[in-house]
């Protein structure tokens, strides 16, 4: 494999990390005890603008962690894009649950809300969307189909640190939003994630169950509830804080070459790229085009080609109905997920990344 030149989704770690974890480590305390928790999950809310942010081992756990909190279980069913990353779809298995899965929307690449009023029964629980590549889904149709119907929505905002719809950050319009400190994220601590919500009875549970079910409070080992160990720890939290300070600039990194990509590849026969509704703002968490048959170059050609130059890129998420481990689930309506997947490459959105390198992939795709 040729080194990679321009990284598709690395993170971007400088001297400030170094420095807030370095405090933390002189300040012995490592594991889940320690202030920079706190502190890290106040700082996460008030970005926010939500009243209660819990943070959590990483995103999977987290979506794991929302579906225990609404009391989801076996019976119930609860919706979920085809498109999207695996861990949107594995907690409502870890809850014995059944998930329903629905199309995408050709142009958001995100639910198709005409989807979810199809597939909507007497037992369904819950609807998950999920802001794609931190693209936000339409959140006020989707609400709007909660409320008629009387469902939860567990927002799956893992790749959508500061994008926003209608003004408002992704993640807080559910009853609960769930966000993913990874690696490749838009901050990372790590691996980590936090569950954010305005339902202070719920955020109080999720701190009881995300410490083995015992009070914080609690001085004797007293467990109200079959929990998990899904905490943070204080090293992670102090990562999480030096990223969130510098939040801004990778959001305005991200964006700035989105335009970039968008200005050189709009024109572009055959190329198809992400729609951002008018009333949302993108965090970019990755760029990424879809490749028509009209570009006269098949997709994984494109990708030999482009990795043989050191641009990294990747191929879509597989559908949901297509995972082997979820084949009995399949769909026969998923044909917007399976054309964007089957034509689907990210390209290099890392948050430190210039206009240069932005230039250079754009070139490299097209020049054939
Ligand atoms: C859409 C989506 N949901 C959930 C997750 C799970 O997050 P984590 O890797 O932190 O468990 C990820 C990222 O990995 C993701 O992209």
């Amino acid at each position: 494999m040729s080194q990679i030149k321009i990284p598709l989704d690395w993170p971007n770690i400088g001297d400030l990390e170094k420095e807030y974890v370095l405090k933390a480590l002189d300040s012995g305390f490592v594991s889940t005890a320690g202030p920079l928790v706190k502190e890290f999950e106040d700082e996460f809310a008030a970005y926010l603008g939500c009243r209660n942010a819990v943070s959590v081992v990483n995103g999977t756990s987290g979506l794991h962690l929302a579906l225990r909190l609404l009391n989801i279980g076996p019976g119930d069913e609860v919706i979920v894009p085809a498109l999207t990353f695996i861990a949107s779809i594995n907690p409502i298995t870890y809850v014995g649950a059944t998930p329903v899965i629905v199309d995408v929307h050709p142009d958001t690449w995100t639910i198709d809300p005409l989807q979810i009023e199809k597939v909507i029964t007497d037992r369904t629980k819950a609807i998950i969307p999920v802001h794609l590549y931190g693209n936000p889904a339409r959140m006020d149709v989707v609400m709007e189909i909660a409320r008629q119907n009387n469902l939860y929505v567990i927002e799956d905002a893992a790749e959508s640190l500061g994008s926003t719809y209608k003004g408002r950050y992704t993640g807080t319009f559910g009853d609960l939003g769930v966000f993913s400190f990874n690696g490749n994220k838009v901050i990372t601590t790590g691996g980590g994630g936090m569950v954010v919500t305005d339902n202070d009875e719920l955020a109080q549970r999720a701190r009881l169950l995300v410490n083995q079910g015992r009070a914080d409070s609690e001085k004797e080992y007293i467990h109200q509830e079959i929990g998990y160990n899904f905490r943070l720890t204080n090293i992670q939290a102090a990562l999480g804080l030096a990223q969130m300070k510098r939040l801004p600039e990778f959001l305005a990194v991200k964006r700035r070459n989105a335009s970039i990509y968008r200005r050189e590849l709009q024109n572009v026969t055959g190329i198809r790229m992400q729609k951002e509704l008018n009333e949302a703002e993108s965090s970019w968490w990755l760029f990424s085009i879809v490749v028509e048959d009209e570009f006269d170059e098949e997709r994984d050609s494109i990708m030999s080609r482009l990795t043989a130059k050191g641009v990294q890129v990747r191929p879509f998420f597989t559908p949901l109905d297509q995972q082997p481990c979820y084949s009995k689930y399949n769909i026969p309506n998923s044909k917007v997920a399976d054309h964007l997947y089957s034509g689907g490459i990210n390209l290099p959105s890392a948050s430190f990344l210039t206009e240069q390198d932005v230039l250079d992939v754009c070139r490299e795709l097209l020049e054939r």
